[in-house]
């Protein structure tokens, strides 16, 4: 299901996993590699396709969310700001959200945006990861110098630093550590939202 603010949510009972990131760096992509579903969530090569907050459940445990992409300039200023305040308000208050994961496109340096975004989720306490997508597009080599460029940015202000992950929608990689850490926190933490439905306890 979609929906076009946090009020609209469907009710927090699952654990939820959103994907963020710059328009354009592959979060639906990335959905549908995860997922096994070619076609799940829409993807385009055209910044801004997705505008709303999307809700995949899978196997009927925990569900999957993308969201529209932030800094997308070619919008209108009005929209950005609207689409910025859906997505901050959803991840800052969401309860059932138990990890974000911000993705970075792997063929660039650390860009102002996503830096300011890290520092945003760090002043809030959100946990989150960091996934490094497109890793098709360039050798292992320059990878490799990318995340240590990004560690080495990070490193200056945080004592300890977020998971990383790699992916390419493009041949699958990164797909089983990611579901294996979905699945870990999972049955790490899935009670906790157990006992906060459960009226007794
Ligand atoms: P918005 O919804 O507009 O914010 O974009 P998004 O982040 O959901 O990106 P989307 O998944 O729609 O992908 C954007 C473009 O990048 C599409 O043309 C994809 O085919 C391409 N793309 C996504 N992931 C990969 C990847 O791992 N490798 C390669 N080579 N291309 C990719
Ligand atoms: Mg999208």
């Amino acid at each position: 299901m979609s929906a076009p603010d946090l009020a609209g949510c469907p009710p927090g009972q699952y654990p939820e996993y959103a994907f963020v990131g710059r328009s354009n760096v592959g979060k639906s992509s990335l959905i549908n590699m995860l997922t096994g579903h070619k076609d799940l969530a829409r993807t385009s090569s055209d910044p801004g396709k997705t505008r709303l907050i999307n809700f995949f459940l899978v196997d009927k445990e925990w569900y999957l969310v993308d969201l529209p992409g932030f800094g997308y300039a070619r919008i209108a200023k009005t929209k950005r700001k609207a689409w910025d305040f859906m997505i901050r308000e959803y991840l800052e208050s969401r309860k059932s959200l138990f990890y974000i994961f911000l993705l970075i496109d792997s063929r660039h340096d650390p860009q102002t945006l996503d830096l300011n975004f890290i520092q945003w989720m760090g002043d809030k306490a959100l946990p989150f990861c960091l996934v490094f997508t497109k890793t098709d597009k360039l050798t292992k080599v320059r990878l490799r110098m990318v995340i240590e460029k990004f560690r080495e940015s990070l490193n200056n202000k945080w004592e300890e630093l977020p998971p990383i992950f790699t992916s390419s929608s493009k041949t699958g990689s990164g797909k089983t550590e990611i579901l294996d850490f979905i699945s870990r926190t999972n049955s790490e933490y899935g009670y906790l939202l157990t006992e906060a439905q459960d009226p007794v306890t």
